[in-house]
């Protein structure tokens, strides 16, 4: 597998915990930044992310900011983007499950229910699972643009 990581300064601390993983896994990561402190517009890292995931044979991105919402906003302003921002790991697998999501987003500066790294692996490890799935998909990506 291969992923895309990106996040403002928010989000270095985390990106490093989710990237440490991502190795731990035996997934491919292909690192965007920030790797400092010192403060960055989240759009831009959402906007590289998203092109590099375009680019390549990714199989889904990570993005993180502080919250996770700007950055995930962000993404899922850019054409055939579904970035999810769960709440917990039920929530990290049925966006596979059900929305198919592409991205997942974090908080940096969120306390989460349960480590970030394992609500991430349910992500990873649940499968599409299709027909009436899709066809909410297909109507959610038919209201890109309007
Ligand atoms: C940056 O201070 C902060 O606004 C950003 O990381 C994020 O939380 C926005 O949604």
């Amino acid at each position: 597998m291969k992923a895309v990581v990106a996040n403002d300064h928010g989000g270095v601390e985390l990106a490093k915990t989710i990237l440490e993983h991502l190795g731990k896994r035996g997934i491919e990561a292909v690192y965007l930044g920030t790797d400092t402190s010192e403060s960055v517009d989240y759009p831009d890292y959402a906007e590289k992310a998203v092109k590099e995931y375009r680019s390549g044979s990714y199989d889904f991105g990570v993005l993180i900011c502080g919250t996770g919402i700007g950055i995930s906003v962000s993404a899922n302003k850019m054409k055939g983007i579904r970035c999810a921002l769960p709440q917990n790991s039920y929530a990290a697998e049925m966006t596979k499950r059900h929305n198919n999501a592409n991205f997942i987003a974090f908080g940096g500066r969120i306390d989460y229910p349960e480590p970030v790294t394992q609500i991430l692996d349910s992500f990873i490890d649940a499968e599409f699972e299709g027909g009436r799935h899709q066809r909410r998909i297909d109507k959610m990506m038919a209201l890109e643009g309007k």
